[in-house]
């Protein structure tokens, strides 16, 4: 199964310009856009964004509002915001550093991320499984805790993303499509969603939206004409948005 696995992804994995690269700065980009936004709308955001910004020394640089502007639209603005903090530390540190521990002890970087860099840039021989993968590897390894073949992790990882993404989805899996199925167990199984994903109309995640697009489009807009004041709050307190002398504007 792990033959199959590595075969079909040396002929049918995607070339996304991120596997391209061992760059941690690159790697690091790509990976926080493509947490919650798909490989289509983030392909040309990433390559506009190292475009605009190739280093963290360049990044770190921008302004805060710069950043947040350069964001628009691919959603968890949050993101934008530690992903700039992330290259304000790298850039005053002098460079990523080497181990995972300190990786994580950057803004923005969790333990998913972390062993990404570690695999993709600087080629550590460990598991980077997001949720798609760990689903594959449950479904078709009956164990999403499953190690990398040796030798063969940037590869292992980078084919359970593309699996987990366009084949091995949650619901109703394209088993027709895998190169698994022949010895998969859940083969043919169809499975009920873990949670709903929550509506977006009408979240308070919407809201925020409106609040930071307004401030975007505008620069600056009196706090009286805001009539969501309770989101306005929550993104000043996220580092999205800053309130001074009755006006609010993007940070910096
Ligand atoms: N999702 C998270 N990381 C990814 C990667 N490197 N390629 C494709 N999808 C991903």
């Amino acid at each position: 199964m792990q033959e199959l696995l590595l075969a079909w992804y040396s002929q049918n994995g995607r070339d996304l310009p991120w596997r391209n690269t061992h760059d941690p700065y690159a790697i690091l980009v790509s990976e926080v856009m493509l947490q919650q936004t798909q490989v289509s709308r983030v392909v040309p955001r990433y390559l506009a964004w190292l475009e605009r910004w190739p280093d963290a020394a360049a990044l770190a640089a921008a302004t805060p509002a710069e950043v947040i502007e350069a964001w628009s639209g691919l959603g968890y603005n949050r993101r934008a915001v530690n992903l700039h903090r992330c290259a304000q530390a790298v850039s005053q540190r002098g460079g990523f550093p080497r181990d995972q521990a300190e990786l994580r002890a950057l803004p923005g970087i969790g333990p998913y991320t972390a062993a990404a860099i570690a695999c993709f840039a600087f080629g550590d021989q460990v598991a980077a499984p997001d949720v798609n993968a760990r689903r594959v590897l449950g479904r078709a390894f009956t164990d999403p805790d499953l190690l990398p073949p040796p030798d063969r992790a940037y590869e292992w990882n980078q084919a359970l993303f593309d699996l987990g993404s366009g084949i091995c989805i949650a619901r109703r899996p394209r088993c027709e499509l895998c190169p698994l199925a022949a010895g998969c167990p859940s083969a043919g199984m169809t499975f009920a969603p873990l949670r709903k994903q929550s509506r977006f109309e009408g979240s308070f995640r919407q809201r925020r939206s409106a609040v930071l697009k307004r401030l975007v489009a505008s620069q600056r807009v009196a706090v009286a004409v805001l009539d969501d004041t309770e989101a306005l709050d929550a993104l000043v307190a996220d580092g999205l948005a800053q309130v001074s002398g009755g006006v609010a504007t993007l940070p910096g």
